[in-house]
């Protein structure tokens, strides 16, 4: 396993996506353990975009709870259907948040949070998880972001 991700700092975001899931994968390979999968995947994105906030919340029972991040404390527990997290998990689908206040029912964990993008994770129909991206700047994420992120946790699927 490596033991230092290479992050080549002059690349555009798209380029910098394409030089890092391939060391996600790789740091992933071969580890069965999902919370040392999901903690390694959100500090390799955190170090590689410095993004505000990057974390997990894990479908269990109703409710969404708080799993492996990197970041300041957030909320434990969000409700099916609620906030960004809550409704990307009961839509199935990314939501891309360029400015959280405009989001009806976004869940406010950090005042410092301005835009987010939720990934749900997928297995055999279901959602199991979401991945929560949160940034301190306006409008941050984009397509690029969201396919990136996408094709991460359609991976991440057979972690679970
Ligand atoms: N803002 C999220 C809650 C999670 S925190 O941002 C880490 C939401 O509205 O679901």
């Amino acid at each position: 396993m490596a033991e230092e991700l290479l992050l080549d700092t002059t690349l555009t975001k798209a380029e910098k996506y394409r030089q890092l899931l391939p060391q996600i994968e790789a740091l992933t390979t071969g580890e069965p353990d999902l919370v040392a999968n999901l903690a390694n995947t959100a500090a390799a994105l955190r170090q590689a975009f410095g993004f505000f906030w990057v974390g997990f919340y894990l479908v269990k029972n109703d409710e969404l709870v708080l799993g492996p991040f990197q970041g300041p404390i957030a909320c434990t527990r969000i409700r099916h259907g609620k906030g960004v997290c809550g409704s990307s998990w009961a839509l199935a689908k990314t939501l891309l948040v360029p400015d959280v206040e405009q989001f009806p029912g976004h869940i406010a964990c950090s005042s410092e949070s301005k835009s987010e993008i939720v990934v749900p994770i997928v297995q055999d129909g279901q959602v199991v998880a979401v991945l929560d991206v949160d940034s301190d700047l306006l409008n941050d994420f984009d397509h690029d972001d969201q396919a990136a992120l996408e094709q991460l946790m359609l991976a991440a699927a057979r972690w679970f």
